[in-house]
């Protein structure tokens, strides 16, 4: 398709999303509120006691848990980053990093009396989990796979930078995750276009970026990367440039994320005040849909459709297991480190984002936790139904399995009927899914389904349509 013809179709999405605001759904000033990756959403979550986090919690029948480690270091600050991380850290702070997540996971198998974890999925995310020395970086997998029974493991992943797998060092890094048996690698491109990318304050070029896809295809690991779009500086024709390029890149999985402006943590990125400074940088709403539709249709032209909620792939089989246990499964995963989350089962146990608190945490000898969330029944009724719908699409058996609710007893069915009056939900007999309009507006969907005081936005936000999500859930 031509960048006329994939406008026909972007420009229908346009209209959607009018229609969206007028009902209520979207928020009317057109800003963009991410929703079902945790429910409640983090930022709501009250401080927890210490004690009450792990009450009446056992490890699951079979053991299997999913674990993340969050390493939080970057050679250099993107402005459109959220995350704490320390910026061209010395290896000695790295060092003692290293010592406290290694305390942390001790910590952990004596609170959950387990002598190992039995891994069925691994991610090391970050910041940038490879700004570690090829030496630190054998010492940080040693430590893991020691305090791990990796015998059951189905994917192990890892985030990595692209200027961090390139030269000498890069390839010797690659060499490394190989042997301790990481087999997926997640590399954050961000854009194919260097002005933006100088724009981002990324470390890399594209020419880099593409020098690490291909050492990381070469050495055989199933590689996904990762795009933003709705970027200051992008225009629908500069996006349709860079789309031209992206489906020539022979890997796994593609992953386009649409700039969020606000935080989502306790940490505000640079990206705030920049748009608040150059409002005219940045590309207006209708044209950010206008760039996420053309995503669809034009990849779809190159085989890739998307198998998991902005992930496209040729094959379902490529795409992150970790997500999918965490948003589709509704698996137990331990997370360790600086701003970590665990999910497990009915609870969800969030880190600190402070360093300081983090190592006194740690060397007290207790999890470095402070904030967490045990979901009532409702609560677990929405979280269950949120995340998979968001995501992939809800299983009615395993709904019920999850929660012990028939999905039509909830106080929530009714909300899925009136959403399938507007062609945003659909149901069959063993399934309730997202409408290719819904999937589009996934985030804001799901969002109609958080109880009102989990709301990220003040109701003067929506308007007072059918679909406004205050009234809904009253
Ligand atoms: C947890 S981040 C870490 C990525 C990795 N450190 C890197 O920079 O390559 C994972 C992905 O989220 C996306 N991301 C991060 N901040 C974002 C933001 N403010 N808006 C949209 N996407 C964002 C980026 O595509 C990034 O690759
Ligand atoms: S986007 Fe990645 S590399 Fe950039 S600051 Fe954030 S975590 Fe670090």
């Amino acid at each position: 398709m031509n960048l006329k013809e994939l406008l026909i179709s972007a420009n229908k999405r346009v209209d959607d999303f009018h229609e969206m605001q007028r009902l209520g759904a979207h928020t009317n000033t057109g800003e963009f509120i991410p929703a079902g990756v945790h429910y409640p959403p983090i930022t709501k979550y009250p401080e927890i006691k210490y004690e009450e986090m792990f009450k009446g919690y056992t490890v699951p029948e079979d053991g299997l848990m999913d674990v993340y480690v969050h390493i939080p270091y970057c050679s250099k600050r993107c402005i459109f980053c959220h995350y704490p991380s320390i910026y061209n850290g010395s290896d000695s702070e790295k060092d003692k990093y290293l010592d406290a997540i290694e305390k942390e996971i001790d910590i952990y198998l004596r609170t959950l009396n387990i002598d190992k974890i039995k891994l069925r999925v691994a991610l090391i995310g970050g910041g940038t989990p490879t700004d570690l020395s090829p030496k630190q970086l054998e010492r940080f997998l040693k430590i893991l796979t020691k305090k791990c029974d990796l015998s059951n493991v189905r994917q192990f992943n890892y985030d990595v930078s692209p200027s961090s797998i390139i030269g000498a060092e890069g390839i010797e890094r690659l060499k490394i995750l190989k042997t301790f048996g990481v087999d997926r690698l997640t590399i954050g491109v961000q854009s194919m276009d260097d002005n933006i990318l100088s724009h981002m304050n990324r470390n890399h070029t594209k020419k880099e970026a593409l020098e690490a896809i291909s050492n990381s295809m070469k050495m055989g690991f199933q590689t996904n990367i990762e795009f933003i779009y709705g970027y200051p500086g992008q225009t629908v024709e500069s996006w349709y440039e860079e789309l031209k390029q992206i489906v020539k890149i022979d890997v796994h999985e593609l992953q386009f994320y649409r700039l969020k402006v606000d935080a989502y943590g306790d940490q505000q990125g640079t990206i705030k005040k920049h748009i608040f400074l150059h409002p005219d940088e940045c590309p207006i709403a209708e044209d950010t849909m206008r760039m996420k539709q053309m995503v669809f249709d034009y990849l779809r032209e190159f085989g890739y459709e998307e198998n998991l909620r902005r992930v496209f792939t040729k094959k379902k089989s490529y795409i992150s297991l970790y997500a999918f246990n965490q948003c589709c499964m509704l698996y137990d995963q331990i997370a360790f480190g600086l701003t970590g989350f665990s999910s497990l089962r009915d609870r969800f146990v969030l880190n600190t984002q402070h360093f300081d608190e983090y190592y006194k945490r740690i060397s007290e000898g207790r999890l470095p936790f402070n904030r967490g969330y045990v979901r009532d029944k409702e609560a677990q009724q929405r979280w269950a139904l949120i995340l998979p719908l968001k995501n992939y699409f809800i299983r009615k058996n395993h709904y019920k399995k999850v929660t012990g609710f028939n999905i039509s007893e909830t106080k929530l069915y009714p909300i899925i009927n009136k959403l399938k009056e507007y062609d945003l939900i659909e149901e069959d007999e063993k399934t309730i899914r997202l409408t290719s309009k819904g999937a589009f507006f996934s985030d804001e969907v799901v969002g109609l389904f958080y109880d009102t005081r989990f709301i990220p936005k003040e109701r003067k936000y929506f308007n007072e349509g059918p679909l406004n999500p205050y009234s809904l859930n009253e």
